[in-house]
């Protein structure tokens, strides 16, 4: 056994779409193996090269790349619908996938009946509704957690179909009963009745993908000198314990979270790199206290096309909070800094950054709890934006001051490096901090 062997973990520091995709997809030359350990079909991961924009919900976004293996773990959500549409959106073709594609056989499936329970509860909710992209998430979580769950293993058993229609019926009576009519639903534009015709068409395809116990097939890979990379879905302030409850999605989105969704031990994880915005965007409900409502947010949101990759909701914008920032590094025990989207804040005259809260007249300069995050009124110090375009830049020297003077103030505030920066989707535009030490790291035999 290789004894310094472990898999780093990337997540996103936020409310979700950081810039994971594209960051995942930069560092997957330097690894064997990239695992998925969380979240299903509610993730939109985009990756952009040779002028061509791709994105990921299911798949690992280390798809592109030659040679590396693919692996989504026992503790991802999966549905066969969207998985058989998105290789036929990503043109990947089943006989090629099956050589970088590995399924955990624990991992769960999202039924058709699900997303028809997600939109119930939602429904029901009114005005308090969570904002979930209806994709079943938290209906599947929940079956998974209840012990009613269908697993994908489940799925060749003679008796499939027998667990699937009680499952099925199950759902339908507590959606009537929320008020909600099966007719009139409609699930990416269809009847109930055609997605599940197409679902499980898709089962088919997504059966024929070679099913792994992620535990072993990690660890041994790992035992064989093999670089793994966990990637993350969603962000720390979705997390189910930790993220702004209950505006939160159903899984453990922080580094603990790589443990328990690819059955790692808590020894065998490396880095952890977490990669955050230049600023704050949040898609769905919930508390968001740096948030701009007026031109700022709008200016934001365009320039930095802030809608949603999987629902193509707006997103909503704001500026960087700090003390959340520091909260999601201890979490998930961060061990490098990836900033993204600084590109997008290049017209501004000024740029604010939340570094405390006023809570009740006092001053707080750590995350409150979710239950007092709406009164929290964020504290600002302004800086001078750098009123730069940044496409010419290749190295972080290269920086414009007052965007370095931006960087340094981040890591005061949260003691560690910001070692990437990305400015742009594609997988060109992207900085390593010399003498960080990132790829010396990455090009180390074990
Ligand atoms: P993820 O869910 O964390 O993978 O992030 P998303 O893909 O949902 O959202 C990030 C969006 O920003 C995508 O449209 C990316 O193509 C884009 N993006 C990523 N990094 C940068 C960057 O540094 N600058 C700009 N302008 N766009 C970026
Ligand atoms: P990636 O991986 C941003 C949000 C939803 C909603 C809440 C619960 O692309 O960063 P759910 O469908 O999970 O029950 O929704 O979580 N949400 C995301 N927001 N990026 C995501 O994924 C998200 N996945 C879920 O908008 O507020
Ligand atoms: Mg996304």
């Amino acid at each position: 056994m290789t004894e310094n062997n472990r898999a780093d973990v990337l997540l996103g520091l936020q409310w979700g779409d950081e810039g994971k995709g594209k960051i995942v997809d930069v560092l997957t030359p330097h690894y064997k193996m990239v695992a998925r350990f969380q979240g299903g079909p509610n993730a939109g991961h985009s990756l952009a090269f040779e002028d061509k924009k791709y994105i990921l919900h299911t798949i690992p976004s280390g798809i592109f790349h030659p040679g590396c293996l693919n692996v989504v773990g026992n503790g991802v959500v999966v549905d066969p619908y969207i998985f058989s549409n998105e290789m036929d959106q990503l043109n990947l073709p089943l006989e090629k996938l099956k050589e970088s594609l590995f399924i955990c056989s624990k991992a769960h499936l999202i039924l058709p009946s699900h997303r028809l329970l997600d939109a119930a509860f939602e429904l029901k909710k009114g005005k308090l509704k969570i904002g979930s992209t209806l994709k079943g998430i938290g209906p599947a979580y929940t079956d998974k957690v209840a012990r009613s769950g269908i697993r994908i293993a489940d799925a060749s058993a003679p008796d499939f179909r027998q667990k699937y229609d009680t499952l099925k019926a199950e759902h339908f009576s507590l959606a009537t009963s929320l008020g909600c009519k099966v007719e009139e639903l409609r699930l990416d534009g269809l009847s109930f009745d055609a997605y599940e015709k197409a679902w499980f068409k898709g089962l088919d395809r997504l059966l024929a993908i070679p099913q792994v116990q992620s535990e072993l097939f990690v660890n041994e890979a790992l035992d064989k000198g093999a670089r793994v990379l966990a990637e993350g879905a969603q962000g720390t302030l979705l997390d189910i314990d930790f993220g702004s409850y209950p505006f939160v999605t159903s899984s453990n989105t922080i580094a603990a979270g790589a443990c328990i969704g690819l059955g790692l031990a808590p020894s065998r994880i490396g880095e952890v790199f977490g990669v955050f915005k230049a600023y704050c965007t949040r898609v769905g409900s919930g508390p968001f206290p740096t948030e701009l409502h007026g031109d700022d947010g709008d200016h934001i949101r365009k320039m930095g096309n802030e809608y949603g990759s999987t629902t193509g909701r707006p997103r909503r914008c704001g500026w960087l909070d700090l003390p959340a920032l520091k909260y999601a590094v201890m979490i998930n025990g961060v061990s490098r800094l990836i900033m993204t989207k600084a590109d997008v804040l290049n017209d501004l005259e000024s740029i604010k950054v939340c570094v405390a809260y006023e809570i009740d007249g006092e001053q707080k300069n750590i995350m409150p709890p979710a239950c007092n995050l709406q009164n929290a009124k964020p504290v600002y110090k302004e800086i001078k934006g750098w009123q730069n375009d940044l496409d010419q830049i290749d190295t972080f020297e290269q920086l414009p001051p007052a965007l370095l003077e931006y960087v340094s103030l981040i890591e005061e505030y949260i003691g560690i490096t910001v070692d990437i920066i990305s400015l742009g989707p594609d997988r060109k535009q992207t900085l390593f901090r010399k003498g960080a030490g990132i790829l010396e790291r990455l090009s180390k035999k074990f």
